[in-house]
């Protein structure tokens, strides 16, 4: 029985990884190989190189995992940031976040749904879907687009006792917000921004992830689960 980590080479894999390793079996996909080889090492476990600009047809993907493994759990850490205004944003731009955010979860979920009886799949929104922020269209998006994608397939596979989530935070440390939260000011302004003001961690998400993976949440599906210090729901005085 495995754990399926994509992106688990984030900072959110990782930890993810990490997490999941102590009890259970992985099997890890992402687009570096030696970083992905190095942690196979590390948890003894099988990985797949993904390239989805040039994806193999699902019916092969699928058979990365072997056929007879049982997958119980499918996480999806692959994703990216783009705040831009609109009118200065390029196709090409379009096209990569909507392929690294929306595509990536449409790719790894059709291919592996129908071997995931009784499992738990997830996958990662932004508050920027729920609450309109500007100059961040196509990210917006993209996620709206996984939480739509989320609701329909959770009906879809209800039947199978398949649980499909997402998990919609606000701005973390990771590599992808390096660059926004490059400067004291920018962490600054970033904090105030939220009800409770802090920058978000890893640390804030995995105790919902061990939940959403495990079958305390066995009557959980189809939902997003904001984890963003109140931003996209409340505006106290
Ligand atoms: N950090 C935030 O502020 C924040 C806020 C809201 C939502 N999220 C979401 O949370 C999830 C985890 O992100 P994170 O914070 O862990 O960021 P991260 O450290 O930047 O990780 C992003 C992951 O996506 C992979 N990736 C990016 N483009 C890819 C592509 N074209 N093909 C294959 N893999 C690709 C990266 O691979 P490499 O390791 O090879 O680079 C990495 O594993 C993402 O869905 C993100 O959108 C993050």
């Amino acid at each position: 029985m495995v754990y399926i980590i994509a992106g688990a080479s984030g900072v959110l894999g990782s930890a993810i990884a990490e997490d999941l390793s102590k009890n259970n079996e992985l099997f890890l996909i992402g687009r570096d190989k030696e970083k992905i080889l190095n942690m196979s090492e590390k948890y003894d476990c099988k990985y797949a190189i993904i390239d989805l600009n040039n994806p193999l047809p699902q019916r092969e993907f699928k058979n990365v995992v072997e056929p007879d493994v049982e997958i119980k759990g499918l996480i999806n850490c692959i994703g990216s940031i783009l705040i831009k205004p609109l009118h200065g944003t390029s196709i090409d731009e379009y096209n990569e976040v909507i392929n690294t955010n929306l595509f990536s979860s449409f790719y790894l979920l059709s291919t592996f749904a129908k071997r995931m009886k009784n499992g738990s799949a997830l996958f990662f929104s932004s508050v920027a879907a729920s609450l309109g922020l500007s100059n961040h269209e196509v990210i917006s998006a993209a996620k709206s687009g996984i939480e739509g994608f989320v609701r329909s397939a959770a009906a879809t596979y209800s039947k199978d006792n398949l649980r499909i989530n997402a998990i919609a935070p606000s701005i973390m440390d990771s590599n992808m917000s390096k660059k926004i939260l490059s400067t004291e000011q920018a962490i600054e302004i970033s904090k105030s921004m939220h009800p409770i003001p802090k920058i978000g961690t890893y640390n804030d998400i995995l105790p919902v992830v061990r939940w959403l993976m495990s079958n305390d949440s066995d009557w959980v599906t189809g939902q997003t689960i904001n984890i963003d210090g109140g931003l996209s729901k409340i505006k106290p005085r």
